[in-house]
């Protein structure tokens, strides 16, 4: 099989849940302890080998394009100052020339029209789709994890997690045939079910590898849940012909999407950090909950 080299990160959603902060400022430029969301999801990609970076963008969305851009006049100034660790952590987050492809999704109208906008970009059999506000801290990156289970797979596969019966309405769902270690194998998915339609509580995460049929269904797509054009949907109609396989990955998977969830993730990021850790202890236990 050949190797997954590109990866599309819709950003064009409208982050209505964390209004205001995301009035002017994209959601995945959200920053949790220091960096945004969208860095961790390209760093995540880049461990797992990818290659080429297409970003789903909308209207208001330039910070992201500026964020991986190079930027000389700050550059200079801090070469002049001598900040090198400063300069160094710019350095990191630079994508190389061509590697980063902007595609403007006009309208929100969901996460199966953003991926498709992406179609003309695609020219390899498989490739990724990380969500941004979707952050998981792992000690082996999750795309990575994915890719490397991905090798003996010849349909799509997407990233699960157990979810509590109460919330199977905030996530897509897979009706399991059967389980294989980390693998769960489905002959259905559904968006969004409420508890007593849910056919398990294996929920998808926003870490997908797609064949590139999933194109030709998503032209078909009609809005689903929610009046959008759901990927979940797309999934759902290629399972007769291409195995639908979901990973358990290991890690702990924050929804930044959310204030409690993006909360949480501080924590957990700065919790995970030598140089925070005893810090964070020290602040929390100023408050008594
Ligand atoms: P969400 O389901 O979180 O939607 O999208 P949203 O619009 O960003 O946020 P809320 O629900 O209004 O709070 C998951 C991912 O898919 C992208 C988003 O940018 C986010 O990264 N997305 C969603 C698009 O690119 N286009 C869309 O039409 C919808």
């Amino acid at each position: 099989m050949k190797k997954v080299k590109t990866c599309i990160f819709p950003v064009a959603g409208l982050g209505s849940r964390f209004l205001p902060a995301t009035k002017s400022i994209p959601k995945e430029m959200l920053v949790v302890v220091d960096k945004p969301l969208i860095q961790y999801a390209v760093e995540e990609a880049k461990a797992a080998g990818i290659e080429r970076f297409i970003f789903v963008t909308s209207q208001g969305k330039s910070a992201i394009e500026d964020h991986f851009d190079s930027s000389p006049t700050l550059e200079t100034i801090l070469k002049k100052r001598g900040k090198d660790q400063e300069l160094q952590a710019l350095e990191g987050l630079r994508l190389e020339p061509g590697q980063a492809i902007y595609i403007r999704q006009h309208a929100p109208l969901g996460l199966g029209h953003a991926v498709l906008c992406a179609e003309a970009l695609v020219n390899e059999e498989a490739f990724a789709v990380i969500l941004a506000d979707d952050l998981v801290l792992s000690r082996e990156p999750c795309l990575k994890q994915m890719l490397n289970a991905y090798q003996k797979e010849q349909g799509n596969m997407v990233g699960v997690m157990d979810v509590p019966y109460d919330q199977t309405h905030r996530y897509g769902i897979l009706k399991i045939s059967k389980e294989e270690g980390q693998k769960v194998y489905a002959d259905g998915v559904f968006e969004k079910p409420d508890i007593q339609k849910a056919p398990s509580r294996v929920a998808i995460i926003g870490r997908y590898v797609l064949k590139k049929e999933i194109f030709h269904h998503l032209h078909k797509q009609h809005p689903g849940a929610g009046g959008e054009i759901q990927l979940t949907d797309a999934l759902q109609k290629m399972i007769p012909e291409k195995p639908l396989c979901g990973f358990r990955y290991s890690g702990q998977r924050f929804d930044c999407g959310t204030k409690e969830g993006w909360l949480e993730a501080n924590i957990a990021f700065a919790a995970s950090c030598p140089e925070l850790r005893l810090n964070l202890k020290t602040v929390l236990g100023k408050y008594s909950f």
